[in-house]
C-alpha cells in the first residue's frame, strides 16, 4: 500500500471544477465534478489522488484519517482582486452615501481612497500587518485559502514599499497564500494634484524599477530556503478623474519590461476603452467590468485575459447594476469572482456572499459560481495549475461545509457555511 499523511473519508458529495491548465470559458464553467462518498489522499500538502471511498482505502496506508462527516468538500476559495492591506476604517462616508454623496465625489474632494491614504502613510508596519491580519483571518473562515492583495494606499516610495512588505511578511506568517499586485496607480495622490502626469512619470521612473525587483526570502516546511520577487503582478485604477488610457498603458508597458504580469481596473463607472487595452497587452486579468460594451466584452471572451467581477463593490454602493456575467459567459468568457475587500466600496471578506450576489443578480448558475471562484479564479492570479481544483497535482486546500450539497453556499447566504478549512491538507480554521 502506499503510504500518504492523510485520507478524507466520508465526503457526501465532493464538488470541483477538473483540473484545467487554463481558465474555463462559457459553458466548460458549469461542468462540474461531482463525487458521491468520495475520498482525497493527501501527501507533502499535495492531493495524490481523488477516487471513490472503498478503492481509496485499499489503496492507501494514511497516518492521519479526516472525518468529513457526510458534508460536502469543495476546493478552498481563491480571492483574486483584494485591497486588503489598509489602516482605518470609513464610516462616516459610508454614512454620506447614504444621505445622497457619490463615491466619486468624496473621493473628488479628498476624502474616499486618499483619506486611507492618510492614514496608511502614517501607520507603523506593524499596525498595518495586525489591521491586516484581523482581515485574512476573517477571509479564511469563509473559506479563502488563497489571496491577491494590492498596494496603493501608500502612493509614495516608502509607503508603497511598506505595503509590499506587509504583504510578504503576512505571506510567511498566516496560513492563507497571498499574491501581491503593486497599485501605485491608485489615485493621483494630493502633492500631485495639478500634475497628474508628473505622478505618473513617477511611478514609471521611480517606483517600478524599485518595487518590481524586491525580494524575500521564503521558508519551506522542511527547513530549505528560496528567494522570490515580492511582486507578481502591477494593476492601474483606469477610470475616469483617475487615470486615463493613456497613462495606463505607460505604466502597464513599464510594468511588463520590468517582468511584472498585468491587471487592470475598468469601466466601474465609467466605460473607457480599458478592456481593450487589456486584451492588447495581455493583462492577466481585467476587473470591474460594469459598464463594458458589447464589443468590448467580445473581444475579452475570445482572449484569454480572465474577466474578474466584483459584486460587492456595486452592492457595497447601492447601486444596481452589475457586471454583465450572464451575456458575458455565453459569449464564451471566462470569469472570476472576487470581494474587491477594501474600505470604500466593498468591506467584506465573503467569497460566498459574492457568490449569493452574483448568482441573484448577474444570472450565474451555483455550478458557474463555483468555477468563479476556484479554478479561474486561480487562473486570475496565475496559480491555476496548483490551486483551485481537487485534482492529483494540486495543492491540498479544502473546505468541509455545513450542508450536504454545495449549492447551499448560493441559495443561502448572510451566514457562513464553511465549517473547516484545510490549506495544505492542514487544518487552518
Ligand atoms: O476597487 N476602484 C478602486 N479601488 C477600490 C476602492 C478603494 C477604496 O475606496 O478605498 C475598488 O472599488
Ligand atoms: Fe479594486
Amino acid at each position: 500500500m502506499d503510504s500518504i499523511d492523510t485520507l478524507v473519508l466520508n465526503i457526501a458529495e465532493l464538488v470541483t471544477p477538473p483540473a484545467s491548465e487554463k481558465a474555463r470559458h462559457g459553458r466548460s464553467m458549469r461542468e462540474l465534478v461531482r463525487k458521491n462518498d468520495a475520498a482525497i489522499a493527501i501527501r507533502g500538502g499535495r492531493i495524490v489522488a481523488v477516487g471513490p471511498r472503498a478503492e481509496m482505502e485499499s489503496r492507501f496506508q494514511s497516518k492521519q484519517i479526516v472525518d468529513a462527516q457526510g458534508c460536502a468538500v469543495v476546493p478552498g476559495f481563491v480571492d483574486p482582486h483584494t485591497h486588503a492591506v489598509w489602516v482605518g476604517k470609513r464610516t462616516d462616508e459610508f454614512e454620506q452615501r447614504i444621505a445622497g454623496a457619490t463615491y466619486m465625489e468624496i473621493m473628488a474632494a479628498g476624502g474616499g481612497i486618499l483619506s486611507t491614504v492618510r492614514a496608511t502613510r502614517e501607520a507603523k508596519l506593524d499596525q498595518i500587518m495586525a489591521e491586516t491580519k484581523t482581515r485574512l483571518d476573517r477571509m479564511m473562515a469563509h473559506g479563502t485559502t488563497t489571496a491577491e492583495i494590492k498596494t496603493g494606499y501608500g502612493l509614495a516610495l516608502e509607503s508603497e514599499r511598506k505595503l509590499v512588505d506587509a504583504i510578504n511578511i503576512l505571506d510567511e506568517e498566516h496560513p492563507m497564500d497571498l499574491v501581491c499586485t503593486f497599485l501605485g496607480a491608485h489615485a493621483i495622490p494630493p502633492e500631485y494634484k495639478e500634475d497628474p502626469d508628473a505622478y505618473v512619470d513617477m511611478v514609471v521612473e521611480e517606483m517600478l524599477p524599485e518595487i518590481a525587483y524586491m525580494v524575500y526570502r521564503v521558508t519551506l516546511r522542511d527547513g530549505r530556503s528560496y528567494q522570490r520577487r515580492g511582486v507578481q503582478f502591477c494593476d492601474v485604477f483606469c477610470e475616469q478623474g483617475v487615470f486615463d488610457v493613456k497613462q495606463t498603458r505607460r505604466i502597464l508597458e513599464s510594468a511588463r519590461r520590468h517582468g511584472l504580469d498585468l491587471k487592470l481596473h475598468v469601466d466601474e463607472f465609467e466605460p473607457m476603452g480599458g478592456t481593450s487595452l487589456a486584451v492588447e497587452l495581455g493583462a492577466t486579468s481585467v476587473d470591474h467590468l460594469v459598464r463594458t460594451g458589447e464589443k468590448e466584452l467580445r473581444l475579452l471572451a475570445n482572449s484569454e485575459t480572465v474577466g474578474v467581477a466584483l459584486p460587492g463593490t456595486p452592492f457595497g454602493l447601492g447601486h444596481t447594476r452589475f457586471t454583465p456575467a450572464r451575456a458575458f459567459i455565453d459569449m464564451g468568457g471566462a470569469l472570476a469572482l472576487a470581494t474587491d475587500l477594501n474600505p470604500g466600496t466593498s468591506w467584506c471578506e465573503s467569497m460566498p456572499m459574492m457568490m449569493a450576489l452574483a448568482a441573484r443578480y448577474m444570472g450565474m448558475t451555483p455550478a458557474e459560481c463555483l468555477t468563479a471562484v476556484t479554478i479561474n479564479a486561480a487562473h486570475a492570479v496565475g496559480l491555476g495549475r496548483q490551486v483551485g481544483a481537487l485534482a492529483a497535482g494540486y495543492q491540498a486546500d479544502f473546505l468541509v461545509l455545513e450542508t450536504d450539497d454545495y449549492r447551499d453556499l448560493v441559495y443561502r447566504y448572510g451566514v457562513n457555511l464553511v465549517g473547516e478549512v484545510y490549506k495544505r491538507g492542514v487544518s487552518a480554521v
